[in-house]
């Protein structure tokens, strides 16, 4: 079950980090610093950033940080030992578990079967004599070789155990990871059997599963007895998440990121059309409704995402849940809108130059809805257009926003020749009495839904602010950044003492007792630990090398503060005569000299130290 420490040390030493963060996040460097959109809450201006070279993430808006194994286990759910066997197979380590049981390896057993699942269908396809069908099939749908090795396809060949005979892995990883089953005679069975093949991958590009498409019927062939799902799709496993996953991710992210644009199918097939039509930014849900979790993956990436669902579906996507997803994850949700009865694949094949076009003029969703609604109704009469007026309010009513429902319905009005203020106080009704967001209407919805919203929900949206230090603790906070990236500049200078906030001096005392600042921040209470993270990916805000001592009026702050304090302390026991009035008054005198020097270039550094010896006697000699 454990996993010695030093193993841990060596996977955490063998991440990039910022490779393992940019396969969720879009990272750019900045200085020293790489930053972007935090994944773990909604923000417009990035304020999440990695320090490369320590290993560590942190972010200035939700103060979430950590290192690659808590980014592993924060984003993929997992547990300790689990996030450090995910990064270990990663980093090609391999760690001696004390009494791992078999079960606790199998995560990495699974994705092994399922790279060489994939790699056996794809061999398949490429040269074996019984997939000469399935090459055709291929060839017929415009996709060549250099094609089908982009996307891996492959062919499951018309047999029973073929690839389970080929793994040779024990059953429950056949079946783990959803390539096989055990059969009614006890034996080991292919989940897949004469079908093309299309690798899911994660989104850095690992094969979790699959799906399956039949061949198309031949003319003078039996069809088969019983008729087949024209795809199969992979079961849930443990490293199959369908609500989690989107098809092409892997391949479209660079473009995704580029393009600050997702655009978001149905199928395999549409992904593969738009790489070919030249906009590979396409990736699709895999056989389930598009949900919240595929949004909080997409706005990692892009701002925008664009639906392209044959023209039936795009409209009774999940509704009132994108205007709350919008809001939610700041994205804005457009709508291709694609000749009624085809799909992007369609579309594609047939004229690649009206699938850009529709790209490019994706609708708004809102505006998308309302226009089908009004094109749907019949204009020519009073009546239908009043009808229609009604279908398209019903739909403004689900946008949260009155702004943007006023704006709408204005333009309803216009286009059925009503009364505006008349339309507005329709509107109101639809508004007060159709919630978009009721339970029932969302459970009579066809399709299968997403589930229900997380209830976690955390802080409300507009919670954005990177919290400030309070500016009394800012010249501390400044103190450590040096003592962190820079500590030959304040070695033997700072004194745990001269933090005024807890926090900060006991983090200061963690850095002071360790070796290194991995060591620190593994020692230090939790919320001194969680300050070190942050400040492990800040620069001191004074550039080191403006001045010969950058240091020194940061130094001069915080003693300033410290020593103020310190007379305070020394008037009050004068007052209470636990001290002699001369000697006192002396020790004012003298301070308040050193306090005039703390700025003079010469005389600085004494009375820096003289100032420091003073507080430190105090505290000494009380
Ligand atoms: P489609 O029927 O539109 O298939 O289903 P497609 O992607 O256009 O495939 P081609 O172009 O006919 O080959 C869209 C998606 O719905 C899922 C698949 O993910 C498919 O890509 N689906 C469809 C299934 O999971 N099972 C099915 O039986 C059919
Ligand atoms: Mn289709």
């Amino acid at each position: 079950m454990a996993v010695p420490a030093e193993e841990i040390a060596q996977v955490r030493g063998a991440t990039d980090i910022v490779g393992l963060i940019s396969e969720q996040v879009a990272l750019k460097k900045t200085g020293r610093r790489w930053s972007g959109l935090c994944p773990f809450h909604s923000e417009k201006s990035p304020s999440f950033s990695v320090n490369a070279e320590e290993g560590l993430y942190y972010c200035f808006g939700c103060q979430k940080s950590g290192d690659a194994i808590t980014f592993v286990r924060e984003t993929q759910g997992l547990d300790f030992i689990d996030a450090v066997r995910l990064l270990a197979d990663r980093a090609g380590i391999t760690l001696h578990e004390d009494e791992g049981g078999p079960d606790r390896r199998d995560r990495a057993l699974l994705l092994d079967a399922m790279e060489r699942a994939v790699e056996f269908y794809h061999q398949r396809l490429l040269t074996s004599p019984d997939g000469g069908a399935a090459r055709i099939y291929l060839r017929s749908r415009g996709y060549d070789g250099e094609l089908v090795r982009q996307f891996r396809l492959g062919w499951a060949p018309d047999d029973w155990d073929q690839l389970a005979r080929h793994l040779g892995v024990p059953e429950r990883i056949l079946e783990g990871a959803g390539l096989g089953f055990t059969n009614r005679r006890g034996r080991p069975q292919d989940f897949l059997r004469a079908r093309v093949v299309f690798p899911i991958c994660d989104s850095s590009g690992h094969p979790i599963a699959m799906g399956g498409r039949i061949l198309p019927p031949v003319p003078g062939q039996p069809l088969p007895d019983r008729p087949q799902p024209k795809y199969k799709n992979s079961p849930e496993t443990e490293i199959y998440s369908k609500r989690r996953t989107l098809y092409g991710l892997n391949w479209a992210k660079k473009q995704i990121v580029e393009t600050g644009e997702i655009i978001v199918c149905e199928g395999y097939t549409d992904v593969i059309a738009f790489f070919q039509a030249g906009l590979p930014r396409a990736v699709a849900t895999c056989g389930t409704a598009l949900g919240e979790e595929h949004f909080s993956l997409m706005r990692n990436f892009a701002k925008r995402i664009v639906l392209a669902y044959d023209a039936d579906a795009a409209g009774q996507s999940a509704t009132g849940r994108v205007y709350e997803w919008e809001r939610k994850h700041e994205v804005d949700v457009a709508v291709v809108e694609l000749p009624m009865g085809t799909d992007p694949a369609e579309l594609g094949r047939s004229d690649p130059e009206a699938l850009r076009e529709a790209v490019k003029n994706a609708k708004p969703f809102l505006k998308f809805r309302v226009d089908r609604a009004l094109s749907l109704g019949d204009m020519s009469t009073a009546e239908g257009r009043a009808r229609a007026a009604e279908e398209a309010l019903a739909v403004v009513a689900e946008h949260p926003n009155p702004l943007v429902r006023d704006q709408y319905l204005v333009s309803v009005a216009d286009r059925c020749h009503l009364d505006p203020q008349l339309v507005r106080d329709r509107l109101a009704q639809h508004v007060a009495g159709e919630r978009p967001r009721s339970p029932e209407r969302s459970r009579s919805r066809p399709e299968d839904m997403p589930p229900p919203l997380d209830d976690d929900e955390g802080p409300p949206e507009d919670m954005d602010l990177a919290a400030p230090a309070e500016v009394a603790d800012r010249p501390g906070l400044e103190a450590l950044r040096f003592a962190v990236h820079r500590p030959e500049l304040v070695a033997n200078r700072l004194e745990p003492f001269l933090f005024r906030n807890r926090d900060q001096r006991s983090a200061f005392e963690a850095l002071l007792a360790a070796t290194s600042l991995a060591e620190a921040i593994e020692n230090a209470p939790a919320a001194a630990s969680a300050l070190l993270r942050r400040v492990a990916v800040e620069e001191p805000l004074i550039a080191p090398t403006t001045t010969a001592d950058p240091v020194a009026p940061v130094i001069a702050q915080l003693l300033r503060a410290a020593v103020r304090q310190g007379i305070a302390d020394l008037q009050a026991e004068l007052r209470q005569k636990t001290v002699a009035v001369s000697e006192g008054t002396l020790q004012v005198t003298q301070v308040h000299a050193w306090l005039e020097a703390l700025d003079d270039p010469g005389e600085g550094p004494m009375a820096e130290r003289a100032l420091v010896g003073w507080l430190s006697g105090r505290r000494g000699a009380s």
